[in-house]
């Protein structure tokens, strides 16, 4: 299926490994140019810019500290001389801290909210008025968000905060641009999917997913990009969840 997103420009955020790695990658293999956005890790950006051009596209390197308004704002002013729009946005930082809901310090959870919750808010805010007409913004959630984690409460508790957020930018945007958010099940073969693994029993998939396997980086990335894309223009507002039925099991 061609996702018309030949010649588009995209910016993803996190995509110095993992899911967003994957997502910037998938991006360029539809045919959009792309601004790799990452935090602390530039080597990983660099082999996600690689995987770009590799595919064709061009590629833009972004270091930006989400948790950071003012990093934010020089940096999407930086962003203007190199691009005169963005149809795409994926905002795919995030950061879990494992820690029982009873022994969570305060700075735990202020870095925790931070990065899934006041990040997200931060980029978007300041993209907004390179967003063009048509263009697409894609959040990324967690199962967490529905389930609530006692091991990241934290964690889950920002990601529902930005489902909710999602919507209220969907309202916000529309119809100009549509807002929705994926929201993953456990995904392996990511610094944070693994990290998360470790607290889970050895045949947790077996029992409580109903695809009996965790998910992989490229199956978000290809649901990411899908509902970034034009195909799916009549989607805002909207959490898809991947999870392997999770809650159904
Ligand atoms: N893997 C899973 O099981 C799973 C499940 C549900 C949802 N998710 C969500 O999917 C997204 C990607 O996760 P992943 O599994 O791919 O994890 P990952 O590989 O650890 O990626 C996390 C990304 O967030 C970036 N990041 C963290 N703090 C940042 C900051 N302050 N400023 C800018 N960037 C920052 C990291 O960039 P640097 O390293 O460059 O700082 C990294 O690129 C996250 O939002 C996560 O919550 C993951």
């Amino acid at each position: 299926m061609d996702l018309e997103l030949t010649g588009k420009i995209a910016l993803v955020t996190g995509a110095s490994s993992g899911i967003g790695a994957a997502t910037a990658r998938v991006l360029a293999e539809e045919g959009a140019d792309v601004v790799v956005s990452y935090g602390r890790n530039e080597a990983g950006a660099r082999r996600t810019i690689e995987a770009v051009t590799a595919a064709g596209r061009r590629a833009w390197l972004r270091q930006m500290n989400v948790t950071d308004p003012t990093h934010i704002s020089q940096a999407m002013a930086a962003l203007k001389n190199d691009v005169d729009g963005l149809d795409v946005l994926v905002l795919c930082a995030g950061q879990n801290i494992i820690t029982p809901f009873e022994h969570v310090t305060p700075d735990e959870w202020n870095q925790v909210i931070a990065v899934n919750l006041n990040g997200p808010f931060y980029v978007l805010q300041a993209a907004i008025p390179l967003l063009r007409d048509g263009g697409s913004v894609v959040t990324v959630a967690s199962v967490a968000a529905h389930t609530g984690v006692p091991q990241h409460a934290h964690y889950a508790a920002a990601k529902a905060g930005l489902i909710n957020l999602t919507k209220s930018a969907a309202r916000l945007l529309g119809p100009r641009v549509r807002v929705n958010c994926v929201a993953p099940g456990l995904v392996l073969g990511t610094p944070m999917g693994d990290y998360t693994a470790t607290t889970m029993a050895p045949d947790y998939a077996q029992k409580r997913l109903l695809t009996q396997r965790f998910g992989t980086p490229d199956e978000v990335a290809r649901c990411i990009v899908f509902v970034a894309s034009p195909v799916a223009g009549f989607m805002t507002g909207a959490t898809i969840d991947i999870n392997g039925g999770r809650e159904l099991r």
